[in-house]
């Protein structure tokens, strides 16, 4: 017996695994799945796990696996269609009658019909769009850099501004009202249900293309204010918006090593048109696992570049999880001053949109970041959530990769290293116990002008911590005086590393008693930490680089402004030049000091 598919998916959405299985065993979350004894086999430890997000369970001991189906087959000693029957009882739904060869063929027919009926009008639309009519939608491309080369190579289209032009081009053709209304190309009249209108009416069209080729879908925007700005196909008997990526098409027989996801049909095509020709978009909804399957047969690395908003930042933070678990690793490039891609690719080219690539961040970083920002990390109990909410993410990595962010977490909630690791379930040396008791021994106040000075200070205070710290950072080829922009502490550091070099004893509560108002109390304040510096060269090495990062991100921000308003394209171009040059000096230190991991 053949069971119709969207019943067969109904069935399963019906049916979450982790519900079913939790019936038969106790299940239990850990690093993102859930855990249970197998009931496959005599289980000592939880062996058995289900992961939600593919709706799947896997024993690793025994090796049994398989969908919601495979489980109730086993465990309840059922064949496929019995256990269909259990699952359709639990769920409250009927059987459905079985469904014939006939009936099967019916629905292909019907299906092969809309994917003929979605070319002809991709094709009308085109036509339109270097037709007469075309006209402000050509100048409307113009205006947004999209050269006539990539609209043809995206299919771009116009829907003209009629009631029913495609309505009537496409039943001149051939096609039924009904093949029209099932493609969500015609929409019936909602005062006279027996007139039948065109969907998308005077808007830039966008056909959304499957793997395969085939146009399934549409999105068509609006040139001017009016809402919405866009409007889609909804879902049709080849078209489920949860299943299809746009750009997917462009992928196939290319050889690449990771996808750019990014939010909008724009964003797609300047990437493209500037050389970008791995990227792709879920077309403003969050990624489904389907889409992220979908992915998985291209690349396994999936960089987000969605808008900065707090739409797009919630998106990719379900979105990374949802990558994880279909076993792609999910970064995010981080894109300034709340530009979209289409945008900032647009303004600065597409050198610099790669260099913001290469300096993107792991899912891992950016969640944390996240979490940093909500938790208002400028009060103790902000850091004090801060740190709780990060080290019970961080417990749920393994112990390598885990390790990698335990220095942001404890640099930004001014915890020590050693209490991150202990809160998140990792043994405290007991060497290292004797720091304890400093918790907030190393907050800096995120603001520029205060973290600078914070910098500052850590660095004079390494420096302080031993005279023979002091001589090699002294020496190091890095350090600079000038790397102090206070005049009290640049001028403190030079007496005291001359101290360093000519004599054996330094005494620097007596240098500290020599000095007055302002520069004492800068100075006190930098050899209060030092106490806390468990390993000053590193430490310090670390800082110059800090102090480093700091003044080129003034820099560059200095520079994105001077290239927004440069009055000659060559000017620009200069800047932009220095830009990139200065970015990729930014990514140098920041790969080797884990500032951006
Ligand atoms: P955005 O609002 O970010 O638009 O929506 P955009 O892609 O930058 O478009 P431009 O640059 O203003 O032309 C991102 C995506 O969300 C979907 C579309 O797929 C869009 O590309 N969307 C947005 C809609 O479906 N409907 C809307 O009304 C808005
Ligand atoms: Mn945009």
């Amino acid at each position: 017996m053949a069971l119709p598919e969207a019943w067969l998916n109904e069935l399963m959405s019906k049916n979450d695994i982790a519900s079913v299985v939790s019936e038969y065993i106790q299940l239990t979350p850990r690093g993102g799945r859930l855990w249970g004894h197998c009931p496959f086999h005599a289980d000592k430890k939880p062996s058995l796990s289900v992961t939600p997000d593919k709706q799947l369970f896997h024993c690793f001991s025994c090796k049994a696996g398989g969908s919601v189906i495979q489980f109730i087959m086993q465990v309840e000693n059922l064949s496929y269609i019995d256990a269909i029957r259990n699952l359709a009882q639990r769920a409250g739904m009927d059987m459905p009658d079985e469904i014939d060869d006939k009936k099967l063929l019916e629905q292909k027919r019907r299906r092969e019909l809309i994917y003929q009926a979605n070319r002809e009008a991709a094709l009308f639309y085109c036509k339109a769009l270097f037709s007469s009519d075309g006209g402000g939608a050509r100048r409307y491309l113009e205006k947004r850099g999209v050269s006539a080369e990539t609209a043809k190579r995206f299919g771009l289209g116009f829907s003209p501004d009629g009631f029913d032009g495609l309505y009537k081009h496409l039943t001149a053709l051939g096609y039924s009202r009904d093949t029209l209304i099932d493609a969500g190309l015609v929409i019936p009249g909602r005062k006279d249900p027996s007139q039948s209108f065109d969907f998308f009416r005077g808007r830039l069209m966008f056909p959304v293309i499957s793997a395969s080729g085939r146009v399934i879908a549409f999105g068509g925007r609006t040139m001017g204010n009016d809402e919405p700005k866009y409007i889609n196909t909804g879902d049709t008997p080849v078209y489920n918006k949860r299943e299809n990526i746009y750009g997917i098409n462009l992928l196939k027989g290319k050889k690449i090593d990771d996808i750019i996801m990014v939010e909008g049909y724009m964003d797609v095509i300047a990437l493209h048109q500037y050389g970008i020709d791995n990227a792709v978009a879920s077309l403003g909804t969050a990624l489904t696992s389907q889409q992220a399957r979908l992915l998985k047969r291209y690349a396994s690395k999936v960089y987000y570049a969605y808008d900065g908003d707090e739409a797009g930042q919630k998106a990719m933070l379900r979105g990374i999880d949802i990558l994880s678990s279909a076993e792609i690793e999910p970064r995010v490039i981080v894109i300034p001053d709340g530009n979209d891609p289409d945008e900032y690719i647009r303004g600065f080219g597409s050198d610099s949109f790669l260099i913001l690539k290469d300096s993107s961040i792991t899912g891992v970083r950016f969640k944390l970041e996240r979490m940093a920002k909500l938790s208002g990390i400028d009060t103790p109990d902000g850091r004090d959530k801060f740190a709780k909410e990060a080290c019970a993410l961080l417990a749920t990595l393994d112990p390598v990769e885990r390790d990698r962010y335990i220095p942001y977490v404890s640099e930004t909630s001014g915890i020590i290293k050693e209490t991150i690791r202990e809160q998140c379930g990792i043994p405290v040396r007991a060497a290292a116990n004797k720091t304890v008791h400093a918790r907030y021994n190393n907050y800096k106040k995120p603001k520029a002008d205060n973290e600078r000075i914070g910098c500052e200070k850590k660095l004079l205070s390494c420096i302080m911590t031993s005279p023979d710290a002091g001589n090699s950072i002294g020496r190091g080829k890095n350090f600079s005086l000038s790397l102090f922009s206070s005049k009290n502490m640049r001028s403190f550091c030079a007496r005291l590393l001359a101290m360093y070099s000519t004599s054996t004893r330094v005494d620097i509560p007596l240098m500290l008693a020599e000095l007055e108002g302002d520069a004492s109390d800068e100075v006190s304040s930098a050899y209060a930490a030092a106490d806390d510096i468990a390993d000053p060269v590193s430490c310090a090495e670390d800082i110059i680089a800090k102090l480093k990062f700091i003044s080129l991100k003034a820099e560059l921000s200095e520079l994105s402004e001077k290239a927004k308003a440069a009055d000659s394209p060559d000017k620009k171009a200069d800047i932009i030049k220095e830009y990139s040059t200065k970015y990729a000096l930014l990514q140098t230190l920041s790969k080797q000091h884990g500032e951006l991991i």
